[in-house]
């Protein structure tokens, strides 16, 4: 496991770090941004929405641009459902997929395993595999409706553990949790951080938010950004402004 982690550690540049997250519904604005964004992001998040209306289609389309895919897809269900799920994305050759971790050690487990098998017999690249631990959505209250008592910060670290155990890269995260899964996981776990607003950005619906600079510095590896680049009046701008203060992240380190 070590050396397949070695291989999907350390991201080089920040462009490289930056995801964005196309949620759109047309295929015609996916061509346009990815065209328009190639040089400045290294991975596009294809999500339940456009995966929805568009399926495999989306993520051929990014491809055959020469982009990166980050297929946010959640996988939720029985180990072997979910197993057989990941082995599709893998064929697709997207370069991330995840699962939620609450659907158990042995979910990820069966997942990885077969992942890495099927990797190794058709001689694919292995993706980066994350798990979502708590939904930044998710509330103390709304934990203790579905059965889990105590802090949200203690169920996240809980569920990063677990994804770790099962031998899974890493995990998303909202930038405020970054410092103690880093702390609790160890440098090689890979952390991937929605929730990211530049410094002159909207909200929007994001309640818990942290700069690029900030999630940088806090030790994510990845982060992903949709509407402030997406909804900019320059994109490019918008997208080079956000590298630069994960540029100024990574040199307060
Ligand atoms: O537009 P915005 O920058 O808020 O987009 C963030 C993206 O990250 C969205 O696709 C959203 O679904 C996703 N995301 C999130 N919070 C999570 C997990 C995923 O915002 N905890």
């Amino acid at each position: 496991m070590a050396s397949n982690l070695q291989l999907v550690r350390s991201p080089g540049s920040m462009r490289e770090r930056l995801i964005l997250a196309l949620d759109v519904d047309d295929l015609e604005r996916v061509k346009a941004l990815v065209s328009l964004l190639g040089s400045k992001v290294g991975m596009f998040k294809v999500g339940k929405q456009l995966f929805t209306h568009a399926g495999p289609q989306a993520v051929k389309l990014i491809q055959g641009m020469g982009g990166e895919v980050f297929l946010d897809l959640k996988f939720h269900d029985i180990p072997n459902t979910v197993a057989k799920a990941a082995i599709e994305a893998t064929r697709l050759g997207v370069k991330m997929f995840n699962v939620h971790a609450s659907g158990s050690l042995e979910m990820m487990r069966l997942t990885v395993r077969e992942v890495s098998r099927v990797c190794r017999q058709e001689g694919l690249r292995r993706p980066i595999m994350l798990a979502v631990t708590v939904l930044t959505s998710l509330n103390k209250s709304d934990l203790q409706r579905v059965g889990v008592d105590g802090e949200v910060a203690d169920q996240v670290i809980r569920l990063a553990l677990l994804t770790r155990q099962a031998g899974m890269d890493g995990v998303v995260a909202s930038p405020q949790e970054v410092a103690p899964i880093r702390a609790a996981c160890g440098r090689r776990f890979i952390i991937v951080s929605p929730g990211v607003r530049p410094q002159r950005a909207k909200r929007n619906d994001q309640r818990r938010v942290m700069t690029p600079e900030e999630a940088i510095r806090a030790g994510a590896d990845y982060i992903v950004v949709g509407r402030p680049i997406m909804e900019a009046k320059d994109p490019m701008r918008a997208a080079q402004e956000i590298i630069t203060e994960m540029e100024r992240g990574a040199a307060a380190d």
